[in-house]
């Protein structure tokens, strides 16, 4: 797997300290608010965001799942998201956080957050690990971020390329000749 990494954007050590900081403003916004607590990860790639993050939250909480694909197989540049898996947890009249890895074009959270709001949450904001402000369009809302970052395709920390890679445990750039 190393051989495949051309460099590394964010060390592992950088995001342990900016996901302990990011679950502090987490934790600020909702104290004192007994309505419950739902965080919403969207599967596969915030898997590794959401364990770390999950762990320095010093709030009663549930997880339900949503699982959509955005990027299908082998490629880099998004299609039509598809929802794989359904919210599988009732959130109505809770307060819903929605964990994603990164918000690129904004597909992927759009659709989310509109599957989200019609099961009649009491509040609903989105939390990612990373956001590419030269994509990010304005009608997606999120209200953690815990890097912005060039636009480049990015793997490790959860995030794949066809599937691979989603243990590295930095932020990084594969070699161009391995991306299509
Ligand atoms: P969006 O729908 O274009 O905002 O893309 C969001 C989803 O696509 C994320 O949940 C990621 O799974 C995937 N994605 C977007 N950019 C990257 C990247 O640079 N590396 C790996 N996956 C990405
Ligand atoms: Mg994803």
């Amino acid at each position: 797997m190393e051989a495949d990494i051309a460099r590394i954007l964010i060390h592992r050590d950088k995001i342990t300290t900016r996901v302990k900081a990011m679950a502090g403003e987490i934790s600020a916004a909702y104290n004192g608010d007994d309505a419950g607590l739902t965080l919403v990860p969207v599967l596969s790639g915030s898997i590794i965001f959401l364990a770390d993050l999950i762990r320095e939250l010093p709030l009663k909480m549930k997880i339900a799942l949503v699982q959509v694909s955005t990027y299908p197989g082998a490629t880099t540049s998004p299609g039509d998201p598809q929802t794989l898996l359904e919210l599988s947890g009732d959130v109505r009249g809770r307060h819903v956080i929605i964990v994603d890895d990164i918000l690129d074009s904004g597909r992927t959270l759009r659709r989310v957050q509109a599957m989200v709001t019609r099961h009649q949450p009491k509040t609903v904001r989105t939390a990612v690990l990373l956001r590419k402000p030269a994509r990010a369009p304005a009608d997606v809302p999120v209200d953690f971020v815990g890097f912005d970052i060039e636009d480049l395709f990015v793997i490790g920390y959860g995030l794949d390329f066809d599937d691979h890679y989603r243990n590295y445990p930095h932020v990084a750039v594969l070699h161009p000749e391995l991306m299509p």
